[in-house]
């Protein structure tokens, strides 16, 4: 499978590891912003973010994947680039432990070591980041971040956007509302309203960002 990696940063390092250590798997370009023109090195294609859309003529049955760790600019990047999702891949790392009865929506990775259990969905362009688990019957959200090391219980349910620090876990049928941000080493035992932040065990909210909300919403970025 060929893939061009929109993303050139440490993120995309892992995600390019994890792609090329699937057998068949090569990586034709890189897009990025920080590439102000497109060009041919080496046989592989490095160029501004937009310009990775002219791949899909050059190549057929190309796939694309953002790696961009920060979930607001995968966002912004999903929708500037607007591509269909089914261009997108879903990439699994083959230690991940995935449920026949999960669900993984395209653009999302799934890191080593990480477990996804029965009757979970994992919508699109979501992190499962490297020894994460996600227990039965949770629903990950589009463009979530769910760090190393996180363990969320039975029927969590995190919404749009959402940024899980790594090492929180997150106890049974608890729902974080859209794009907050739960920090490190967090217990999460209540829910969490949209668009704040709550840090600490258990977690308390400790920053409203509802104006930050608002606009993400506006500006759908
Ligand atoms: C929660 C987090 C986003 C807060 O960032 P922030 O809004 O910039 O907050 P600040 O650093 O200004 O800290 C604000 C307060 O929260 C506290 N705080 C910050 N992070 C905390 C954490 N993880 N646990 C407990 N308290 C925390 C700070 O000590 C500070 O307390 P004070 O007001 O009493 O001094 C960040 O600290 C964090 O934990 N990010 C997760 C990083 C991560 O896991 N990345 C994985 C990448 S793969």
């Amino acid at each position: 499978m060929k893939f061009a990696v929109i993303g050139y940063g440490g993120h995309s390092k892992v995600i390019c590891e994890l792609i090329l250590s699937q057998k068949g798997n090569e990586i034709i370009g890189y897009f990025d912003d920080k590439f102000e023109e497109i060009r041919l090195i080496e046989n592989t294609y490095f160029g501004p973010v937009l310009s990775a859309k002219r791949m899909a003529d050059y190549f057929h049955e190309i796939k694309f994947v953002i790696a961009i760790g920060n979930n607001k600019a995968r966002k912004a990047i999903a929708n500037k680039l607007d591509i269909l999702e089914k261009y997108y891949a879903t990439v699994i790392h083959k230690s991940a432990i995935i449920s026949p009865t999960a669900k993984i929506g395209n653009g999302s990775v799934v890191m080593p070591n990480s477990v996804i259990n029965a009757d979970t969905e994992i919508g699109l362009h979501a992190i499962i980041n490297t020894g994460s688990i996600i227990e039965h019957d949770s629903i990950v959200g589009d463009f979530v971040h769910v760090s190393p090391g996180v363990t969320l219980t039975g029927a969590v349910h995190l919404d749009e956007g959402v940024s899980i620090g790594a090492g929180s876990t997150i106890i049974p049928n608890r729902k974080v509302g859209k794009w907050s941000v739960i920090g490190a080493g967090a217990t999460v035992i209540n829910d969490i309203p949209a668009f704040c932040t709550a840090v600490g065990v258990p977690a308390r909210i400790s920053k409203v960002n509802e104006e930050e909300g608002e606009l993400i919403d506006k500006h759908s970025i």
